[in-house]
Parts: C-alpha cells; structure tokens; sequence
C-alpha cells in the first residue's frame, strides 16, 4: 500500500481494508509513538469538518508527525483564483502525504492523477468518505465481533450521504444485508445500489425507520445533507423525517448498535447517547487509530 492513493473505497482491496484495521487495533493498544517523526502531512480542508480534520491532525501528532495545511480556502490563495491543480503542485513540494476535502465530486481524483505525493480523499461531495468507511468498519468489528453476515439499517439521507455511499460498497465484500430507509426524494443512488445488485446480495427498501429497528445489527444513521440540496424548501419539507428516541431502542437485539459518522442535528435525541446500544462518539474515537494505520501504510513506515 506504499504511495497508494485512497480515493474511493475500492482502491483498496478487502485484504487491504482488512490490514489497515488489523493495524489500527495495535495503534489502539499504543496510539503514542514517533515513527511519523520526519514526515510532513498536509491538511487540506475546502469543506468544514471537525472529526475528520482534527483526528488526522490528532493522529500525526500522536505518531511525531508535523502537519500543515488550513481548514479554510479562503485564507489562500485559492481566493486569488488558484487552480486545485496548482494548489496541489505547489503543497506536493511542502509534504509527504495530503489529505484533503472538498465539495467537488471528482476532485480527489484528479488531485491523485497530478500529484507526486499520495492523496487520501476526506470527502468529495456527495460521492466518497472512504476513511470515514474505514473507521466504520472498524467500529462494527469491534461492536460486532465479525464484518460478515451481518443486517445492516441505514437511515436517512442515503442520496447525498458520502458516508454510507462508501460503507455500502465495502460491505458488499461481506455477504451483508442491507436495509435502506430514507424519503423518497432521498433513495439510495442506482450507482451505488448497483454493487449490491452485482454481489446479488438483499437488499430492502424503507420509508419508515422503525419497521427496521427489530432486525437491526447496526444501526447507521446520517443527517440530512443540507448543504447539498438546490432548493432550500425542500430541506425545510424534509430535515426533520427522522428522530431516533432511547424508547424506540429498547427492545433490539442485544448487539445492536447505533452509529452515526456525525455531525448529528435532530435525528438522534440526546436521550440516547447514554444508552450502551450508542456508540457513535466511541466510532468518532476509532477514527485516530484507523488513520495513524493507514498513513503508515501510505508511507511505508509498516507493511
Ligand atoms: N464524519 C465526518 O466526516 O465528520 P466531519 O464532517 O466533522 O469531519
């Protein structure tokens, strides 16, 4: 995985997944080390984020790595009318590894086409967030003990989000079931439905969340992406459609777990956080270990 670009989730095989969350349970073990002590990573952030960001950041420094970048174009010289081509040349010289986010879908392609140093996408648009589906899959090992045969719920905006986009494909690659529940007007992409055709796993459709809940393993729940819609009425009409409530949680399987990639706004009340079915700031929390074992791989440091 040496200098391999992750840009979407099937650039990397199932062995290659599976390694990166091998290793990220020996950073758990030992999160505190200096093996990053003379590499440079940069932080490239043209969309907001907070775990994303600061868990990359959290994970180099922990590893005795540097970091540069910004958490906002408009400090650079973007602003003057920089091309992402030449933004990418330029912080290419001042670093080993870039990661970077930003709204265009496609962007981090490109970006790893032009770059001499590796690309990690964190996030481009609506269409991947494949270390945030690392962190995933991590999280539903250690809750489940397995990533195979497993029922899988995913709610709300399955449209728009890059999170579950990601995480259904890689969960092709382990006989799972999926339950997609979502609006009408926020179905799953065919694009992606597609990989779940091709593997002829099952698949069912939902409007109501919890007509699912009894069945559920896990439990993966998303927020309605309001940046991403064109006609601001229409989120208005939609962004309350979910609420997930400690009551309706009570009676599930003894596994079940819900997750959430996170920023939550309504869909989940704080009610439940306390509930040990909860586990989505534990799943924000295995996010460092899963991207200090992936930059090690991307630079070399372990095989
Ligand atoms: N899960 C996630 O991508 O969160 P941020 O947008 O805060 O980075």
């Amino acid at each position: 995985m040496k200098n391999k670009s992750l840009v979407s989730i099937n650039d990397y095989t199932k062995e290659e997944q599976l390694r990166v969350l091998e290793l990220a349970r020996e950073f758990e073990k030992n999160p505190v080390q200096t093996i990053l002590q003379d590499y440079v990573v940069a932080s490239l952030f043209f969309e907001p984020s907070t775990r994303t960001r600061l868990s990359f950041e959290s994970a180099v420094n922990r590893l005795g790595g540097k970091v540069i970048g910004f958490s906002e174009a408009s400090n650079t010289s973007v602003k003057k009318g920089e091309s992402l081509r030449d933004t990418i040349l330029t912080i290419a010289n001042y670093s080993d590894l870039i990661v970077m986010r930003n709204p265009i879908e496609g962007s981090a392609r490109f970006a790893s086409e032009i770059s001499p140093v590796p690309i990690i996408n964190a996030g481009d648009g609506a269409n991947q967030h494949p270390t945030q589906t690392l962190l995933d899959l991590y999280s539903i090992l250690k809750t489940q003990g397995t990533l195979d045969n497993l029922h899988v719920a995913f709610v709300g905006d399955l449209k728009y989000g890059r999170t579950v986009h990601s995480l259904v494909i890689a969960l092709c690659n382990f006989n799972t079931t999926f339950h997609l529940v979502s609006p009408l007007e926020l179905k799953l992409p065919s694009s992606v439905k597609m990989h779940i055709k091709e593997k002829n796993l099952t698949y069912h459709q939902y409007t109501d969340m919890e007509e699912v809940i009894p069945n559920a393993d896990v439990f993966y729940m998303t927020r309605i992406q309001r940046e991403r819609f064109s006609d601001p009425l229409e989120y208005e009409r939609i962004k309350n459609s979910y609420n997930l409530h400690h009551d309706m949680i009570l009676n599930t399987k003894d596994n079940f777990k819900v997750l959430h990639p996170l920023p939550r706004v309504n869909e989940i009340d704080i009610n439940v956080d306390s509930s040990p079915k909860a586990y989505y700031f534990e799943q924000a929390l295995n996010g460092v270990y899963v991207r200090q074992a992936l930059m090690a791989l991307i630079l070399g440091l372990l095989q």
